[in-house]
């Protein structure tokens, strides 16, 4: 395993890390904890040191689970969690990142992951007035001087929020220190928009949903049934025959279709940025953990590979 800094934090963090979104999280496809516990510590030994998880995500159960699994390990990897998604109410996907909220969100962070302070505690998603109004970095601010966090990034939709984040806390001289951003093959858009401001400004780039949620495996068809995982989600806002005729031509570059060598080439290509600091594929079993956390040291993409893979048309997005 090859190990990148993670921006301005210097913290040395796996190519590859383990994304914690399946844990215990029944609306992402149910995986039992023992093979989540397992594919854990498989990462581990493969050299993964960067988890990401969310608060949110099984409602607690993902950061219990990787606390678990991780055992007396888990004070010397890198866990990144995230806050401002309020599962604790009645009310449905409820964000709230009001400072009393957060408080009371890290301390249950901080219970679940074992852990007196988090690595990094990451913002979820908040809305464009929270990141303008700076309130919600200032609070961050305090909680890394009570040393409740050693350090805080945010995890952003869309790159205008992300450019709004970096010169919020360019211009105010707060310590954001990560961003978490789509960047897949078939959607590249940060490249242009959001990495060179974040190496001007030495801000670590986390890189989410790597294989599009699965669909640059090419495991999908249009006879697959996505009622019952997350993949519908992302349904919402791409045209399934768009995707499926861009898996095609990309299957087609990379000579391959299968699944195993088509995730762990997709992987590859977002190596070859420099302005990626680690990449977190959605991992939900010990199959994926062995291919996944292998491609660090797999040789690179050829230049011309790269380059006929940056052609690819990104997705047009239904609400953009
Ligand atoms: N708002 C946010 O902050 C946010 C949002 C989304 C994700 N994230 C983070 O980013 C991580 C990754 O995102 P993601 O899980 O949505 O998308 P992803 O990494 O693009 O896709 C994950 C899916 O890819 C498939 N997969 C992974 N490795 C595979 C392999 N070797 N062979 C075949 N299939 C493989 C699995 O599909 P199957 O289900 O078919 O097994 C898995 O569910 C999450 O775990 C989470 O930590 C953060």
């Amino acid at each position: 395993m090859k190990f990148r800094i993670l921006g301005k934090t210097n913290l040395k963090v796996s190519e590859i890390g383990f994304g914690c979104m399946a844990l215990g999280n029944e609306a992402y496809g149910s995986i039992t904890k023992s093979q989540a516990i397992k594919a854990i510590q498989r990462a581990l030994e493969l050299g993964c040191n960067f988890f990401d998880t969310a608060d949110n995500y099984g409602k607690g159960q993902s950061e219990k689970i990787l606390a678990e699994a991780l055992g007396k390990e888990r004070k010397n990897v890198i866990i990144a969690t995230k806050c401002g998604r309020d599962f604790y109410c009645s009310e449905k996907r409820k964000r709230n990142f009001t400072p009393e909220y957060i408080r009371f969100a890290l301390e249950k962070s901080r219970e679940r992951l074992k852990l007196d302070t988090i690595p990094l505690f990451q913002l979820h998603g908040p809305e464009v007035h929270v990141i303008q109004d700076g309130g919600v970095f200032e609070g961050m601010e305090e909680m890394v001087e009570k040393g409740l966090i050693r350090y805080y990034g945010i995890s952003v939709n869309n790159c205008e929020e992300a450019l709004l984040a970096m010169n919020s806390s360019q211009e105010n001289n707060y310590n954001l220190s990560t961003i978490q951003v789509i960047y897949n093959i078939l959607d590249k858009t940060p490249v242009e928009k959001v990495f060179p401001l974040a190496q001007a400004n030495n801000i670590g780039i986390i890189v989410r949903e790597p294989l599009c949620r699965g669909f640059l495996t090419g495991k999908y068809s249009s006879n697959s049934d996505f009622s019952k995982n997350a993949v519908q989600k992302l349904l919402k806002f791409c045209n399934l025959g768009e995707i499926l005729k861009n898996v095609e031509q990309i299957k087609n570059i990379l000579e391959t279709s299968d699944s195993q060598m088509l995730a762990q080439l997709s992987l590859k290509f977002i190596l070859a940025n420099n302005s990626v600091s680690t990449v977190i594929p959605g991992i939900k079993n010990l199959g994926q953990t062995s291919t996944d956390l292998v491609v660090s040291d797999m040789p690179n993409l050829l230049e011309g590979t790269i380059k006929k893979l940056e052609e690819i048309p990104n997705l047009r997005k239904r609400h953009t």
